[in-house]
């Protein structure tokens, strides 16, 4: 260390106190990384790996990257897993004595990266896990604005919010790592890539983050936020501020409230849901917004619709207005389009990114875009047509900023003319040297008699007068020598060089005048950043409802009528993404769910008849209709739903490293414990994930418990003797798939009917895809003897239908255990006729043997 070079020297200096970060540390025009960083950095970012002279010890280990490109590097490195530490020069290389001083501006981590190639919301969180309660605090770092916050006793409910969101980093007390560990070990946390940052305990600590929380949200206590009494919520809210405040090194101006995150506000979608229902792929049908704050509210408006009947019948509302009035809605996205990211420009602007004169530029634009958005709507009384517009900061802006500036270079070309005179000076100076110099040019065009005299410019020389090689013998006497060239030599004048001064002074002035205004108005945005934050919602939120009124109209959806009933009432539903990706015609279904005759449908057909499409589409529509948004269907009537459960047969479970039926069984578990009166649930073959006989018996035991409860269900299944629990329980319905047979073939209708099928067409749909011939006869074959002996598990299932006990009435023995009890006594039995040896044993004797057998059936025959 001693004999390292200074800069070396102040390098170490500056990574000792970011030993987990890779160091961009500023050198000129680069951002240079050395030792280790320098290693890992050149291999993820394919950069060469060079070295540098560190004095008398030799040399170390650098690789670089252009300053103005640091973005797409930085964006590698956070995603491979990398934290940043950028570093800059803090003083006027010009003005420093020795080494110029540096010091990091700025860490960059995975849950505070500001991605600048996707619209997509990024969340951090913290955890507080204590014996007695969860504390959790989130916030959408991109967007800014509100830190969700509560505390829960239940772990499970922390994992199922977290894997809701769309979470990058989640810190957490260094001593509570194993807690935190599981907590994140569900299966829907497992597979998402989350930093975890254990961090100091003391940012956790109740007084401490109490203080803070006041401190920034300029409070008094904590008793507006809702959070006063709540331990929890205070110590993973204070901790998380704490920690967004050390990462960003500067006032976090763009987090502007707190709320208690309780959620009964919106319809739960279980986190299995959300797979099971493919509800990205809802997302990408109803979208077509314009800008990138209304895709994200677009996403977080169906992820999480809403559970009151009067919210909904609002955006109803707002959406009927843009249907009926095509213009207004061609006109609103006129306005939007090419809005750009006014949350993230906030966002980045608070957070003291360098590119701040384009993000001016969009709050800039957005102001001047809603007073022509408030113009259009005037009249309009949907509160969702109501924008605030910010008179004080949208006319300080236009005195201040010059809407038309260079799309490169537009140093010193961005604050307005009328604004700064010193600067409407210097530019005049700046105008004016073109006129000069063109002048000047003439002038010694005439003087030397050289028509190709050039005034030129370079970084190196400065201005320069150029002369081609033929014409060297007119130059004049008090030309100067500076340059020469292959075809020409350039020179300069004493007079030339007397402008240049002038002109550089006069340019580095205006760019400081620049920069410090520019400091000013993004002073002057920061102050309003809440009403900012405000304005770019609601214009989300009008984009939102443009898209949803668009893709209703394009699609021939119906507006539903919801209320707080039980009923769900669908004509003719349909599935909004099949639909859409089928090349022949949707056959839409009807759809009849209440909380008592039609409570529990139990849907069977053969395979590819369409019964995993039709449980997912009326639950798909009940999320549409929440939404506050059209539904595809000619009619639809909707009792509202407040939990969406799923249990569908799931794709990716080995990723998340759990057996298919273990999977199965957990997310059954997790319906069975938070069910609720208003939920929806939708079963799509639960039980195949086993051995027949326990998927049966689980399948039946599931169904009658959920025929107990009243709990609108749809139940698709294979097992068609569950048919018969609409004998039992006046609430189950049972529909099926109908096809159509026409000699061997079958021709699916895709139309629900009412009654049960016990027929299937496996074999036939092994066929049409593709298994060779061979195989399809043998499987025919096998059918045929397992058909024959399929008469035992009628029997058994027979009786059960008769006898079946119920869960909740006097339980004497489970169907499952009746079931199996049959089956060992039909294996001792057969053991027994086996072991008679007919050929040595007296007839007498064998007739005894039967009758002993006969006997022992009798006696299992009574149960
Ligand atoms: N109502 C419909 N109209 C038109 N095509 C449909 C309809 N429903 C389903 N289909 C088509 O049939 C295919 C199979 O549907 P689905 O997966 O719902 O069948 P399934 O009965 O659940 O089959 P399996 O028993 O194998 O799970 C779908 O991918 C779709 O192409
Ligand atoms: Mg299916």
């Amino acid at each position: 260390m001693e004999n390292l070079t200074p800069m070396l020297k102040q390098y170490n200096e500056i990574k000792k106190a970011y030993p987990e970060y890779i160091l961009f540390f500023r050198l000129g025009d680069f951002y240079e990384m050395f030792y280790e960083d320098a290693r890992t950095a050149s291999k993820i970012l394919e950069v060469v790996l060079t070295s540098r002279s560190a004095g008398s010890s030799g040399k170390v280990p650098m690789c670089g990257i252009p300053y103005h490109a640091a973005d797409s590097y930085i964006s590698k490195l956070i995603k491979a897993g990398y934290k940043v530490a950028i570093c800059e020069q803090v003083e006027d290389p010009s003005k420093a004595k020795g080494i110029v001083k540096r010091d990091v501006v700025r860490l960059i981590t995975s849950g505070t990266f500001i991605d600048e190639h996707s619209p997509d919301s990024r969340y951090i969180a913290a955890i507080y896990p204590d014996k007695k309660a969860t504390g959790i605090a989130f916030v959408d770092y991109i967007e800014g604005g509100t830190i969700y916050t509560n505390s829960f006793e239940d772990t499970g409910r922390v994992s199922e919010i977290l894997s809701g969101i769309p979470l990058y980093e989640c810190i957490f007390p260094e001593d509570k790592k194993e807690m935190v560990e599981g907590i994140f070990n569900t299966p829907f946390l497992r597979g998402k890539k989350i930093t975890m940052t254990p961090y100091d305990d003391w940012i956790f600590n109740k007084e401490i983050a109490e203080k803070n929380l006041c401190e920034h949200f300029r409070t008094g206590n904590l008793a507006g936020f809702g959070i006063d009494e709540n331990e929890g919520a205070i110590k993973s809210c204070g901790g998380l501020l704490e920690y967004l405040r050390q990462v960003n090194r500067r006032p976090l101006t763009h987090i502007t409230k707190v709320s208690l995150y309780t959620d009964t506000e919106h319809l739960y979608i279980s986190p299995s849901a959300i797979y099971g229902l493919e509800i990205e792929r809802l997302v990408s049908i109803l979208d077509t917004t314009v800008t990138p704050m209304g895709k994200r509210k677009l996403k977080q408006w169906i992820y999480h619709p809403l559970l009151d009947v009067y919210k909904i019948k609002e955006r109803q509302d707002a959406v009927k207005i843009l249907i009926e009035k095509p213009s207004l809605r061609k006109d609103i996205i006129d306005i939007l389009k090419g809005m750009g990211d006014t949350e993230k420009a906030l966002s980045r602007i608070s957070c003291g990114y360098s590119e701040s004169v384009k993000d001016i530029l969009l709050i800039n634009n957005l102001l001047e875009k809603v007073l022509r958005l408030r113009e259009i709507l005037k009249g309009l009384k949907n509160p969702y047509f109501i924008i605030d517009d910010i008179p004080e900061l949208r006319e300080f802006l236009s005195i201040t900023v010059e809407r038309e500036i260079p799309s490169t270079n537009y140093e010193g070309y961005f604050v307005k003319r009328g604004y700064n005179k010193e600067l409407d000076e210097l530019r005049d100076i700046r105008e004016n040297v073109k006129e000069w110099l063109r002048e000047l040019q003439k002038k010694e065009i005439k003087r030397t008699g050289i028509n190709s005299l050039k005034i030129g410019y370079n970084t190196v020389f400065g201005y320069y007068i150029e002369i081609t090689k033929p014409n060297l013998s007119l130059v004049p006497d008090n030309y100067i020598r500076k340059q020469t060239l292959v075809n020409a030599e350039r020179f300069i004048t004493p007079q030339l060089k007397e402008f240049e001064e002038k002109i550089l002074t006069a340019e580095e002035r205006i760019l400081a005048i620049e920069r410090e205004t520019i400091e000013t108005v993004k002073g002057e945005i920061l102050k309003y950043a809440s009403q900012l934050h405000k304005i770019s919602s609601s214009v989300a939120e009008i984009d939102t409802l443009c898209s949803l009124a668009e893709t209703s109209e394009k699609n021939g959806y119906v507006m539903p009528e919801i209320d707080d009933g039980f009923e769900i009432i669908i004509k003719d539903g349909r599935h909004p993404v099949v639909e859409k990706s089928i090349e022949e015609k949707f056959i839409p279904n009807d759809t009849l769910l209440d909380n008592k005759e039609n409570h529990f449908l139990i849907i069977t057909g053969p395979n590819m008849a369409g019964k995993s499409t039709y449980i997912r589409q009326v639950a798909l529509i009940v999320i549409i209709a929440q939404v506050g948004c059209p539904v595809p269907a000619k009619a639809a009537k909707i009792g509202l739903v407040d939990k969406i459960f799923t249990r569908i047969g799931a794709h990716d479970e080995i990723s998340r490293g759990q057996s298919t039926f273990m999977v199965e069984m957990n997310e059954t578990a997790s319906i069975i414990n938070n069910l609720s009166m208003r939920a929806l649930v939708v079963l799509d073959e639960i039980g195949r994930g086993t051995s027949t006989y326990d998927g049966f018996s689980l399948a039946w035991a599931v169904a009658e418990y959920l025929t107990e409860t009243g709990v609108r269900t749809l139940f698709a299944t294979h097992f068609h003797e569950l048919t018969g629990l609409s004998e039992k329980n006046k609430g189950v319905k049972n529909y099926n798939v109908a096809v159509k047979k026409s000699g061997k073939d079958v021709v699916f209708l895709h139309k629900i009917m009412p009654g049960g099928t016990d027929e299937s067409y496996g074999i036939y749909v092994a066929k049409l895809a593709g298994l060779p011939e061979a195989i399809i006869k043998r499987a025919d074959e096998i059918l045929s003897k397992l058909e024959l002996q399929g008469t035992l598990r009628e029997q058994i299932i027979g009786e059960m239908k008769i006898d079946a006990p119920s869960l909740f009435g006097e339980i004497k023995e489970n169907p499952y255990e009746n079931i199996k009890k049959e089956i060992e006594t039909l294996k001792k039995l057969k053991e027994e006729i086996l072991d008679i040896d007919i050929e040595k044993t007296p007839p007498i004797e064998v007739s005894m043997k039967l009758k002993k057998i006969q006997e022992e059936i009798k006696e299992n025959g009574k149960g």
